[in-house]
């Protein structure tokens, strides 16, 4: 995070949490001990918080977990959910809401926010180094997510977790999510990213071809169920919904 903005923040009482093992991405996540001092003032959950008076996007993070409840990622009741980057937990506190695994692993960079995790939820904190899933075994999971993880890091880090993602899901199982694709960029949306994005970290947004990630998953035994677009930041980025081959 550039200087200024951590300054400014500084004066506004924020701390920053910066991650633990970050290998290239935005370094940064938002101030753990704020955003729940604020979102418990407010008198609503930290993923609430963070949508409503943060974001301005009341609702956005239900609605995307409602999409995938309607493709019926959830139906089968996933016994085994691992979620790269789950930061605060909205989209972790909401899938919880829509099923109830006996074993839910996060890899996530920021170490106030990953013990809070456990702490609040329950989940299993994995050691999380950069780009590896190492410490799950192959084929052991039900349903792998991430949400607006891998429009924050470089290329080289979302496709070494690519790799992963196939490797860890079982047979049958799903893999979800979002990349800032082609689809989200036309010429309006670079316009509105180029004059009003990416305050404070230089390395979001970052795209991917949503082509790259359809041909990669489809070499790894993956298919692509289903896709939609989410609001993120000025613009949007598009939830790709993958099956592994049984
Ligand atoms: C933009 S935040 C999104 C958080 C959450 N998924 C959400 O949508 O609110 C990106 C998250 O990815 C985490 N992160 C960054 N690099 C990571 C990495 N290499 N492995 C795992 N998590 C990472 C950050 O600490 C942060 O929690």
């Amino acid at each position: 995070m550039k200087s200024g903005v951590k300054r400014l923040l500084g004066r506004a009482g924020f701390d920053i949490v910066r991650s633990t093992n970050n290998l290239g991405g935005i370094d940064d996540f938002i101030p753990f001990e704020a955003t729940v001092r604020a979102a418990r003032a407010a008198g609503l959950s930290v993923g609430d918080y963070i949508d409503e008076v943060m974001n301005g996007t009341p609702g956005a993070t239900q609605s995307t977990i409602d999409e995938l409840s309607a493709l019926g990622v959830f139906a089968a009741n996933p016994n085994t959910v691992l979620e790269i980057g789950p930061g605060s937990g909205r989209y972790l506190e909401k899938t919880l809401k829509e099923c109830s695994p006996d074993r839910y692993e996060i890899y996530e960079t920021a170490a106030p926010w990953a013990n809070y995790l456990v702490d609040t939820f329950g989940v299993v904190a994995q050691p999380t180094a950069g780009s590896s899933l190492a410490p799950t075994p192959d084929g052991s999971i039900d349903l792998v997510q991430a949400h607006k993880v891998f429009n924050t890091v470089t290329f080289l880090c979302a496709s070494r977790y690519f790799f992963e993602m196939a490797r860890v899901t079982r047979p049958g199982g799903r893999i979800v999510f979002d990349v800032m694709t082609e689809t989200c960029l036309d010429p309006a949306a670079v316009r509105a990213w180029a004059t009003q994005g990416g305050a404070g970290h230089d390395s979001y947004p970052a795209a991917m071809p949503r082509r790259t990630c359809v041909d990669l998953f489809a070499t790894l035994g993956c298919s692509l169920e289903a896709s939609f677009l989410a609001p993120m930041g000025v613009a949007s980025t598009e939830v790709l919904v993958f099956g592994k081959g049984a």
